[in-house]
């Protein structure tokens, strides 16, 4: 069960920095039509990521795929959403010492592909291409290199058997060269966007194939999707949306900073930075007004960056919301025992554990920023597991569509990213794209001031 804990982001813990608690009354009745807004949009099928965990076909098709396909090396060849989220699952779930490992080629760096193929035995290795557009250039680019890599080590006749495609179930030329190869395809529904597709084949096929129970993670992210439609006092999603809304239009908190207590959920701060960054980050909103919205997300991870960011956050600048996520009980809680009693620096902690530590750390570094003004809130989980992995999930994503409802713009479209690619096609010649010839040719013209 996830719970949000936002004492810390009241006026009464953080005086003028925080939100006074009249507010969430006032807040009732928008927040409600935000319920409404985001339902009727899954109702009307312009959205899909909360029916996820009731369609069982897709999962039990994955299940099947990977039962069948045991391989020591999982390679995802994917940018974005479409990497993201199965980092970040296996990075949370699957243990170090796991006989199968995941392993994403998302940058196109050439040297860390080439390096990462290097110590890598084609023989041990499945390749899953994730592409929602099925057209990105990083990720064909990465595809072309890796077919060759596996055609060169085990020839064409073998090569079915060691990708499988996951894209749009209807478009784009990676369904066309699916179709061409016989690789086998997973869907991303039409009304999934990258960033809300974790729990569609994108994260269901690769966290199968490492071996994790896809069906608990949805079991956990059916549960919080019910709780996500409740009215505000009992919907931990929607009051986190409204914090975060509110801190940052009325109390000018334009930076989240995302603060794990857990290894585990380092990387699943990757995937958040994208699904609340792409999402709110919006020139204009629905009625075309310029606004320039959205949090800048950045990631801290405690106890880690409690030696290097935390200096910054309690004295420098008071422009920072920050959100906890903290787990209740670890896997291990490794008991502290040495002969060192002797010594002050080691006496109190026998006995102890790490997990006791780790946890006292925590408290200190909220009750630290708490009394510097520094408005915070906490997400909780009882364990890191997949129940609970969907769970938090299920949480973000509705937490970001609220958010979107709450700052009035359209939090499911990218026209920034989808103009990045565009420009990198005009960049690398590929026809179509020639509107963009004279804005590469302006800059190219540009006289550079360069320091030598
Ligand atoms: O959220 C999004 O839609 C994007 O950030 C995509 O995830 C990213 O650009 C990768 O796109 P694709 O899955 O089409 O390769």
């Amino acid at each position: 069960m996830i719970t949000f804990d936002y004492t810390n982001v009241l006026e009464s813990a953080v005086g003028t920095h925080g939100i006074p608690e009249s507010l969430f009354t006032a807040a009732e009745g928008s927040a409600q039509r935000a319920v409404e807004a985001i339902d009727l949009a899954h109702r009307e099928g312009k959205l899909g990521f909360a029916n996820l965990p009731l369609a069982e076909k897709p999962v039990a098709d994955v299940v099947a795929f990977a039962r069948e396909h045991a391989f020591k090396n999982i390679v995802i060849l994917g940018i974005g959403g479409s990497a993201l989220g199965p980092a970040a699952l296996e990075s949370a779930l699957a243990r170090p010492s796991a006989s199968r490992k995941l392993v994403v080629l998302d940058n196109i760096d050439p040297d860390f592909i080439a390096g990462t193929l290097e110590a890598l035995n084609p023989a041990d290795t499945f390749v899953n291409i994730i592409a929602k557009s099925g057209v990105t250039a990083e990720t064909m680019a990465t595809f072309a290199i890796v077919r060759k890599w596996m055609n060169d080590a085990l020839g064409s006749a073998r090569l079915r058997e060691r990708f499988a495609v996951t894209t749009d179930p209807e478009k784009g030329d990676l369904l066309a060269i699916a179709r061409q190869e016989r690789f086998p395809t997973f869907e991303i529904p039409r009304n999934i966007g990258g960033r809300f597709s974790i729990l569609t084949p994108v994260g269901t096929l690769p966290a199968a194939l490492l071996g994790l129970d896809v069906e608990a993670m949805m079991r956990g992210a059916a549960e919080t999707a019910a709780q996500s439609r409740k009215p505000l006092a009992e919907n931990p999603a929607l009051a986190s949306a409204f914090v975060q809304w509110i801190l940052d239009h009325q109390f000018r908190k334009s930076i989240l900073v995302l603060f794990p207590y857990s290894q585990a959920l380092w990387k699943f701060a990757f995937w958040f930075k994208q699904l609340w960054g792409e999402s709110l980050g919006k020139k204009f909103d629905r009625r075309q007004n310029e606004v320039h919205s959205g949090q800048t997300p950045t990631a801290a991870l405690g106890v880690t960056d409690q030696h290097s960011q935390l200096q910054l956050f309690i004295e420098g600048p008071n422009d920072k919301s920050f959100l906890f996520w903290s787990v209740r009980e670890f896997q291990d809680s490794l008991k502290i025992e040495h002969p060192y009693n002797a010594l002050d620096s080691m006496s109190y902690l026998s006995g102890r554990t790490l997990q006791d530590l780790f946890s006292a750390e925590r408290q200190a570094t909220e009750m630290a920023i708490t009394e510097a003004g520094r408005p915070n809130s906490t997400i909780t989980i009882d364990k890191v597991d997949e129940a609970a992995m969907g769970s938090l999930i299920m949480f973000s994503q509705y937490t970001t569509a609220y958010a979107g409802e709450f700052y009035d713009i359209n939090a499911f479209d990218q026209p920034g990213v989808e103009y990045g690619k565009k420009l990198t096609f005009c960049l690398m010649d590929r026809p179509g794209f020639e509107e963009f010839r004279p804005r590469i040719e302006a800059e190219r013209r540009k006289e550079r001031k360069i320091v030598r």
